[in-house]
């Protein structure tokens, strides 16, 4: 398994490895606990997603690594540096692209980003032409001259990603980068993400879009009621959560009450056969949680016994909908009891 809690770094050696490190942030708003005890790590040069319902506390874990916020109890290091200790150090390793628009309404779109390619310090001219080569990458070129109020939603959500990524950061920070774009406009925006890791870069990232996690994390965190309740490899949740799922589809739908029949022979323990009855889903199936491959090698001479013709026969691992659904439902049942 690849995950790599937080706090094993000193055991075993790869601090270095651990370019953002967390370990129990807390905070509070108000009545709202925000963050109870976040513990989070991302390996150097990969792509770690940060999922989550709404107001499961990912933007706040967000701020307080990108030192906007100082969590009430807690430390992080991002690329080995303290956030509460030194946060301006901090600052000149990393690139915010946050969940909301940032970029200065009046000014044009290379304005924007040759302003900020100043604050940080580059030449007149390293600014400029560092502004032209995003303002490339994030289609916005014959945007470049308007100021960005007359820009689209998404041409704005683009030059906030392209703001970014001025100074070169070597660990990038995007809350939501693709809301709001059209599924083109994503893709590109992926692409960009994997250019930056190839190159180097470390990349949080949280979303709402599970397809865009499995798409782009070599890692996952799932967060609820401010606390960690996964981390993992997409594939690894995805094992870990559903198991696998073995799906029937007889070719005479009235066999169904035997495909469940001998479904239920092989169900991992404690779950049983049931008809597939979610939106979108074609009727005839039936589908059963299994613990390992060996169920289809029992199922198959168990169909054939009771002479059940199928038209379909699959192993599934869940999507990664189903395992976010699972396990942030799984806490409010806890919870619950
Ligand atoms: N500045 C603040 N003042 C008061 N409450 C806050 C503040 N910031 C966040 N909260 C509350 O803290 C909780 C976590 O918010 P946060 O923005 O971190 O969630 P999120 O996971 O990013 O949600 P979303 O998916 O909606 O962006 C929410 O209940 C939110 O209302
Ligand atoms: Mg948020």
């Amino acid at each position: 398994m690849r995950a790599v809690p937080a706090g094993t770094g000193n055991l075993l050696g790869m601090t270095e490895d651990l370019v953002v490190r967390a370990e129990g942030l807390r905070k509070r708003f108000g009545s709202t606990q925000a963050l109870d005890g976040v513990d989070l790590s991302m390996r150097r040069g990969t792509v770690l997603g940060v999922l989550g319902p709404n107001g499961a506390g990912k933007t706040t874990a967000v701020r307080v690594l990108a030192t906007l916020l100082r969590p009430d109890e807690g430390r992080a290091f991002v690329a080995g540096i303290d956030v509460l200790k030194n946060p301006r150090q901090v600052r000149r390793k990393i690139g915010l692209t946050g969940q909301y628009a940032s970029v200065d309404e009046d000014l044009t779109g290379v304005q924007n980003l040759v302003l900020i390619g100043r604050l940080l310090d580059l030449s007149g001219r390293d600014a400029r032409r560092r502004a032209d080569e995003l303002l490339e990458w994030f289609d916005l070129s014959e945007a470049a001259r308007r100021p960005a109020k007359t820009y689209s939603g998404g041409m704005r959500r683009r030059l906030d990603l392209a703001a970014s990524l001025v100074g070169q950061p070597e660990v990038i920070f995007l809350d939501e980068p693709t809301t709001g774009l059209d599924p083109a406009k994503r893709e590109d925006m992926w692409g960009v993400v994997r250019t930056q890791v190839a190159s180097g870069a470390s990349v949080l990232l949280t979303t709402q879009y599970l397809e865009e996690a499995d798409a782009l994390a070599d890692e996952i965190v799932v967060v609820n009621h401010g606390k960690v309740i996964a981390h993992d490899t997409p594939d690894g949740l995805k094992r870990k959560v559903g198991g696998q799922t073995l799906r029937v589809r007889p070719a005479d739908p009235a066999r169904l009450p035997d495909v469940l029949r001998l479904l239920d022979l092989v169900a991992a323990p404690g779950t049983a056969a049931s008809l597939d009855e979610a939106a979108g889903s074609r009727p005839g199936a039936a589908s059963v949680p299994v613990s390992s491959d060996e169920a289809l090698d029992k199922l198959i001479p168990a169909l054939r016994a009771d002479r059940v013709e199928v038209t379909e026969l699959a192993l599934h691992l869940p999507s990664l909908d189903e395992v976010f659904h699972a396990l942030t439902g799984r806490v409010r049942t806890e919870e619950l009891v």
